[in-house]
């Protein structure tokens, strides 16, 4: 049987899209290997949204030209794919500056796998085309559910921040339709996925056809998912503050399988960076939507995704951001040096920020931030939560699951609670990860 390896980096959008490139492969009779050893197909399946990211490929793409010419010497073909975000954006450039690199495949075209391949013997194949045929229309069925599974249901962005590639590498939002995605949920379900986070680059822009024929949000789609049987949790991510409206939040209010968990990237405190990043809100504007949505669920778990060192950006809007930070309280969050991107309208300016001063700001950043974590997660101690069990633990005898509040909790139990809901008492917060243990005497609260 051939074998077939992929590597993911980056975002969630990019393991669900790894995942159907598996299937996709599957189809065709190749098993999945975490060995790239023994890969007849290997595929990175890319990121472009920083530097850093990006640059990661073309080193992994040196040691894979190595492993290709070992192989060739025993005897054995290997064909090497740049799928994701960096094949879209760089296209044919991946060849030239990569010898040992068969396809070049966005994040639109991965249905196409097949075919791709095959012609790879005969020339090396780039196919960047944003098709108008639906890749999902073309995808195979979903071969695992894991307990908590990824389903993507909107895609691509039509926002344009300053600093962005997204809207360039995954191009115009589209949402799919909720029968698919129903379909998709239900097959998981049936598979033994007890949790599903509905994702999308907007995802609160989500605006699919419905049932009944008229357009569908967020919400409705929800509510429809939380009928499935089987189905015990719903999350989704990753929003803009601008499509944050009054039905969704007050959904989290209303749907009891919604877990109170919500990732709404502010990005800075600065009104007048917030403009020059185009975002098209103001940090007043953010923190109001923040008390809504506090007033509609009150132990709602906050996460924000933050950008240091924009270009322009002075001591004193870091301090707004800083204060913006301060005042709202996160139990999670991500943290980014500006980093300028080919393309993008923020990398055409000429008053970046000194790198010191960004590293500078970062860490401030970081420990603030990191502090309210800790506060946070040590809030649980002592109280009983459900977890959702997910999988074994590093030591026999453990499982590793998660919190309503998406917090990873390792607990001294046995593998047959995988896939079920436990109530288990928290008895110490580490830096990343609760432990606990089974709250005999208590039950789950869903
Ligand atoms: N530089 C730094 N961070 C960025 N992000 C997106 N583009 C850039 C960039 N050019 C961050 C944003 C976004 C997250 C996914 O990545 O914070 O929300
Ligand atoms: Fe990028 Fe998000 Fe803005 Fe879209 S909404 S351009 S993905 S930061």
């Amino acid at each position: 049987m051939k074998k077939a390896f992929v590597k993911s980096y980056g975002c969630q959008m990019n393991a669900y899209d790894a995942g159907r490139m598996a299937d996709v492969l599957g189809a065709e009779g190749y098993a999945a290997t975490d060995m790239v050893e023994e890969a007849d197909v290997v595929i990175l399946n890319t990121c472009h949204i920083r530097e850093k990211a990006a640059d990661k490929v073309y080193s992994e793409l040196g040691r894979l030209r190595v492993l290709k010419a070992t192989r060739r010497e025993s005897g054995q073909d290997t064909r090497i794919v740049v799928a994701g975000c960096v094949a879209q954006a760089e296209g044919a450039e991946i060849l030239a500056r990569a010898p040992a690199v068969d396809v070049v495949v966005g994040p639109q075209s991965y249905h196409n796998l097949p075919a791709l391949l095959a012609a790879s013997h005969t020339k090396r194949v780039v196919d960047t085309a944003f098709p108008i045929e639906d890749k999902f229309d073309h995808l195979p069925a979903r071969r695992t559910s894991a307990v908590a599974s990824f389903l993507t249901v909107q895609e691509g962005c039509d926002k344009f921040c300053a600093f962005c590639v997204v809207p360039y590498t995954r191009g115009a939002e589209v949402s799919r339709s909720v029968a698919a995605i129903r379909a998709e949920a239900e097959a998981l379900a049936r598979g033994g996925t007890r949790e599903i986070t509905l994702i999308g680059q907007n995802v609160n822009a989500y605006h699919g056809l419905g049932q009944d024929g008229t357009q569908a949000a967020l919400p409705a789609l929800m509510r429809e998912l939380a009928t499935i049987p089987g189905l015990l949790r719903l999350r989704y991510t990753t929003s803009h503050p601008n499509d944050m409206d009054g039905d969704l939040i007050r959904a989290h209010a209303d749907i009891p399988a919604l877990m109170p968990f919500l990732h709404l990237p502010v990005q800075s405190g600065s009104d007048r960076v917030l403009n020059a990043m185009n975002r098209k809100h103001d940090a007043d504007t953010y923190r109001r939507l923040i008390a809504r949505v506090r007033e509609a669920r009150p132990d709602i778990a906050l996460s924000s995704d933050f950008i240091v060192g924009f270009p322009g950006e002075t001591d004193q809007d870091f301090a707004d951001t800083m204060r913006l930070v301060a005042e709202i309280g996160f139990a999670s969050a991500y943290t980014f040096k500006y980093s300028p991107r080919p393309g993008t309208p923020a990398a055409e300016r000429e008053d970046a920020v000194a790198e010191a001063a960004k590293s500078e700001r970062l860490a401030a950043l970081q420990a603030l931030l990191d502090a309210q974590r800790h506060a946070y997660n040590a809030g649980f101690v002592g109280s009983v939560v459900d977890v959702l069990v997910e999988k074994a633990g590093r030591e026999p005898g453990q499982v590793v699951g998660k919190t309503p509040h998406l917090l990873t909790v390792q607990i001294d139990a046995p593998a047959t609670v995988i896939g079920t809901l436990v109530p288990v008492r928290i008895v110490r917060a580490g830096t990343n990860t609760l432990f606990g243990e089974i709250a005999h005497d208590a039950a789950v609260a869903a």
